[in-house]
């Protein structure tokens, strides 16, 4: 994945950003595609969306050897611009990162990410919130992160299908929860070195 050219963004990236999580992740977020702070870092989510998705799983209570996330697109468009021709090269690397990750569940984060599994869904804001089966699993339509920041009313949507999700990540995954790092990352020492992986 890290020398792949098979799309013009290939010719402006810094990192090829591909993954970052539990090396077995039960839950897997997908997210579109990496932002300016991701390319520096080449990990996904740790801007200020990401701030945002690394608080939702805190409030959620999962563990740390049970996620992970990821993007449809692994390499930063220029001005944010998901692009579909990209979607469409790195498509392969996505099949593959869902065939090894093997998630029991999905979480999709925007319209970009929804729709990419599930083309024939609708608008982002409608189906947020319905799960629904995608090859075989749970598929968990959410807002993207990011969309929160644009207006009060993607917020509370965004506040209501987390508290919507923790009581679905209970009904298809009982217990899962009860061993998480709650109260708060930082606060106390969390997971295991070997048990969560960034690659880069
Ligand atoms: N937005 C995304 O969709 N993915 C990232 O990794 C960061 C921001």
């Amino acid at each position: 994945m890290q020398g792949c050219t098979a799309c013009g963004l290939s010719r402006h990236r810094k990192n090829v950003v591909i993954y970052r999580g539990a090396r077995r992740p039960r839950l897997l977020f997908l997210g579109e595609a990496p932002g300016a702070e991701e390319d520096e870092s080449g990990l996904p989510f740790v801007g200020k969306a990401g701030h945002l998705l690394d608080r939702a799983i805190v409030e959620l209570g999962l563990p740390d050897d049970g996620y992970g996330i990821t993007n449809v697109v692994m390499c930063h468009p220029p001005g944010n611009e998901f692009d579909p021709r990209a979607a469409a090269a790195c498509r392969p690397w996505l099949e593959l990162k869902l065939t090894w990750l093997a998630p029991e569940v999905i979480v999709t984060l925007g319209g970009s990410a929804l729709h990419a599994l599930e083309p024939r869904a609708g608008r982002p804001l409608a189906e947020a919130g319905h799960p629904r089966l995608w090859r075989g699993r749970p598929l968990y339509p959410m807002l993207h992160p990011a969309a929160t920041f644009r207006r009060r009313a993607f917020r509370d949507q965004w506040e209501r299908d987390l508290e919507r999700l923790r009581s679905m990540v209970d009904l298809w995954m009982p217990g899962f929860r009860s061993c998480s790092s709650f109260p708060a990352r930082g606060l106390t020492p969390v997971g295991s070195p070997s048990s969560s992986v960034a690659f880069k």
